[in-house]
């Protein structure tokens, strides 16, 4: 069982705080997602602590989990948001973040997005090609502003994860390479609409060694040396998100701790504010899936399966990385068996767990796919006509629904 005190288990039932999971999905049905607002708000305090010694301003990473209630919740923190689109832009300023706590993202933004990003006032947008600065300034010339952009490095450090999720690469798309850095600060100095403000990598996800960080922040220290000397006055200094959080207690993640005690004495002296834009650290753990086993079945060679009503559509993580998840059963069992636990979807990659000892649950019993609050609503789809789950967050005692489920006009809504 994973260490959080959001889920646990009172007389024998899971609960999210002090709710029982077995009532809300009495509720309001599954497959549900099941968010611990409290959880969301211990682990942003944990990060904030963590780097409370370091000018630092947090953008939590919005595509993780882009529901409006969990904008809210870590804003009221004092969060700012890191949006990736014109889309996570709009549902970040629709949760009530300024604009001037917002920064955005994204190797390809169209000049629509720049221009809804400037128009809004956004802090920074991050840059990540020549072509994109040009654009930036195209479109900031025709509004007549200077555009306050950050560029993305390409470190070059190749950070040990699932291979999907490093970015800090020089064989990735993302970032500009170093090669490119004379060109790039050249552009600053011809084109009047854009001001380099800061300095910004990002070199994957679920990073469990800080000396990544280190080997990236070092190479980040030295462009920050270069720009400096060529006159640009640099406020941000952005080391983007990517920090672990456990899904295997047998794989406990690093604490974050440790990052903080790498990177504050690099940068702490350095003149800048250090922005962090941490998504699933802050998310990952703090919801669950809670979904009901339809069937069970045993095949001819003896293997058994529970068929559950939530899929890939729901969590594509399992099919996408393989990844680890914690499935447990709603109510304890005092037997358990070894099972496949897979969703109702048309692919054999549509599982949460394999060949793993579960509870010996009964078909019509839930089951809590845990960990499932970062990459997981947020990717979901209609693959197979699925609807798109109910969340709800709770609160202590109080739950509140903070997404209704899909209809089936809602699929077919946008069709002529
Ligand atoms: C630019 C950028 N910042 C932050 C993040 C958040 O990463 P994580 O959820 O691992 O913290 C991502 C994730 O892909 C990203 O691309």
């Amino acid at each position: 069982m994973l260490d959080t005190h959001f889920f646990s288990f009172s007389d024998g039932t899971l609960c999210c705080d002090s709710v029982r999971l077995d009532e809300l999905a009495q509720q309001f049905g599954t497959p549900l997602f099941v968010t611990s607002r409290q959880s969301l708000v211990s682990q942003y305090r944990s990060f904030e602590e963590a780097f409370a010694s370091l000018p630092h301003f947090t953008c939590y990473s919005v595509k993780a989990n882009f529901n409006l209630s969990v904008i809210r919740a870590l804003a009221q923190e004092g969060s700012g948001c890191d949006v990736n689109s014109g889309g996570e832009l709009y549902r970040a300023l629709k949760a009530g973040v300024p604009a001037e706590k917002i920064i955005m993202a994204g190797i390809g933004k169209s000049e629509a997005e720049i221009k809804y990003a400037l128009t809004s006032g956004v802090l920074l947008l991050k840059a990540e090609s020549v072509s994109e600065l040009r654009a930036i300034d195209r479109v900031a010339s025709r509004l007549g502003k200077v555009a306050s952009v950050a560029i993305r490095i390409n470190p070059n450090v190749t950070a040990e994860t699932h291979p999907y999720i490093t970015t800090g690469d020089s064989k990735e798309k993302f970032g500009i390479d170093e090669a490119e850095l004379g060109e790039v600060f050249n552009l600053f100095k011809t084109l009047p609409n854009l001001s380099l403000q800061g300095l910004d990598m990002h070199i994957g996800s679920q990073i469990f060694d800080p000396e990544y960080y280190v080997a990236a922040t070092q190479k980040l220290l030295d462009v920050l040396e270069s720009a400096r000397h060529l006159g640009f006055d640099i406020k941000w200094f952005d080391l983007g998100g990517g920090f672990p959080v456990t899904y295997d207690p047998q794989k406990p993640a690093t604490p974050i701790t440790k990052f903080a005690e790498k990177l504050i004495p690099m940068v702490e002296d350095k003149g800048v504010t250090v922005i962090f834009e941490p998504g699933r650290f802050l998310t990952a753990n703090a919801s669950v899936i809670l979904t009901r086993i339809l069937y069970r079945k045993r095949n001819h060679v003896g293997k058994e399966f529970f068929i559950v009503d939530a899929g890939m559509t729901e969590l594509i993580r399992p099919a996408l990385y393989q990844s680890h998840h914690e499935v447990l059963a709603v109510t304890r069992h005092d037997k358990s068996i070894v099972a496949d636990v897979v969703g109702p979807i048309c692919e054999s990659s549509d599982f949460f767990t394999r060949q793993r000892a579960i509870d010996d649950a009964a078909e019509g019993e839930l089951l809590a796919v845990l960990s499932s609050g970062a990459y997981g609503a947020v990717m979901s789809s209609n693959y197979n006509g699925r609807l798109r789950p109910a969340e709800v967050m709770v609160d202590g005692d109080e739950v509140t629904l903070t997404r209704r489920r899909e209809t089936y006009e809602q699929l077919v809504q946008n069709e002529l």
